[in-house]
């Protein structure tokens, strides 16, 4: 019998808050679609770290499933991939607390997530935000993870987890791989429809920065029409002009056609017909993604035994790092 080819760990967390749209899709979502038989992935739900911000919630855990819903939709086999919620595997919380010993209060305090968060909700300023780094290191390490995909805003955690990892190795000998941000060869960064310097963000309070997965037709074409674009009306990316240049790469990863082709193609065209072209590509992008999502969404049930699945797998390989954690660290082990 020919061995499995062992395939790289991928560990991917989303939390179940805001509205998933177009730049998750284009910029990982579609990535992954392609990847999913390269790759043992695992995607995680990360509950407990939503609650690092007040959630409502009905609103929470109606999220965590379509969110469920709209990964699959999106293409993402759930026979392939394991999906789970990270409340429903303890060892998260176990080897988060392992890992905040050997974390120090300096390097928590150092991380700009956590300054920036403590500074836009002072009055929020818990101690879970503040460990949250940790609790990510321990999604991350207990599943021997090789590759993360991770944006511009969380490097600067990973580094963390590969510090706290090789601290740990240091001293205890090999428990944990070193994880490696995973870098989308090809995924397309999205910026901001009103504002194109910063990226899409599915937590945006300003609706017409971004377009959720589930927006309808309508509201898709007002918002690409009410999109910021620069002075002058050449359609051509230029660092100089940030707003053409965001719609043009929106353009060509929702077709897939290379940038030049669609500069080229609108060559004196003006902005208002491209825009429209825009919206229409973007709405025949969603119809089918829409379609599968409100067929499968209802089923409940289904859902529940998809993630009680991944919660068996996942579980089992989170004991097997938590065991060797345990160990290591000298605890007695459970009999
Ligand atoms: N902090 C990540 C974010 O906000 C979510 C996350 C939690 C995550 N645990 C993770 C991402 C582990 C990658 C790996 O985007």
């Amino acid at each position: 019998m020919t061995p499995k080819p062992v395939r790289p760990i991928l560990f991917s967390g989303i939390q179940p808050s805001g509205n998933l749209m177009i730049g998750n899709y284009l910029g990982a979502l579609k990535q992954w679609v392609a990847l999913q038989d390269q790759f043992d992935c695992l995607f995680c739900l990360v509950d407990l770290h939503a609650i690092t911000v007040r959630q409502d919630p009905l609103a929470l855990r109606r999220r965590t499933y379509d969110f469920l819903a709209l990964y699959i939709a999106c293409g993402i086999d759930p026979r392939k991939n394991a999906f789970f919620v990270q409340s429903h595997i303890p060892q998260h919380a176990q080897l988060a607390w392992i890992l905040n010993c050997f974390t120090y209060m300096g390097e928590l305090s150092r991380m700009t997530q956590f300054k920036e968060k403590a500074r836009k909700g002072p009055e929020n300023e818990n101690a879970g935000l503040f460990d949250y780094p940790v609790l990510m290191a321990a999604d991350i390490l207990l599943y021997q993870t090789n590759q993360v995909p991770v944006g511009e805003d969380q490097k600067q955690h990973l580094e963390l987890t590969r510090d706290l990892a090789q601290r740990f190795n240091g001293v205890y000998g090999e428990v944990f791989a070193i994880p490696e941000p995973y870098i989308p060869g090809i995924g397309a960064r999205i910026m901001g429809l009103q504002d194109p310097t910063a990226k899409m963000s599915k937590s945006d309070v300003n609706t017409y920065n971004y377009i959720p997965l589930l927006d309808e037709p309508s509201a898709i074409r007002r918002k690409v029409m009410k999109a910021v674009t620069d002075s002058g009306s050449e359609i051509v990316r230029d660092p100089a002009r940030p707003g053409i240049s965001n719609l043009i790469s929106i353009y060509a990863s929702a077709t897939d056609e290379p940038p030049e082709e669609v500069e080229s193609r609108y060559r004196g065209k003006g902005y208002a017909p491209f825009k429209r072209d825009l919206a229409d590509a973007l709405v025949a992008l969603l119809e089918p993604i829409q379609a599968r999502y409100r067929d499968i969404r209802d089923d409940a049930p289904a859902f529940d035994a998809l993630l009680r699945a991944g919660a068996e797998t996942a579980r089992v390989r989170a004991q097997r790092t938590l065991d060797r954690v345990h160990d290591a660290v000298g605890f007695v082990l459970a009999g």
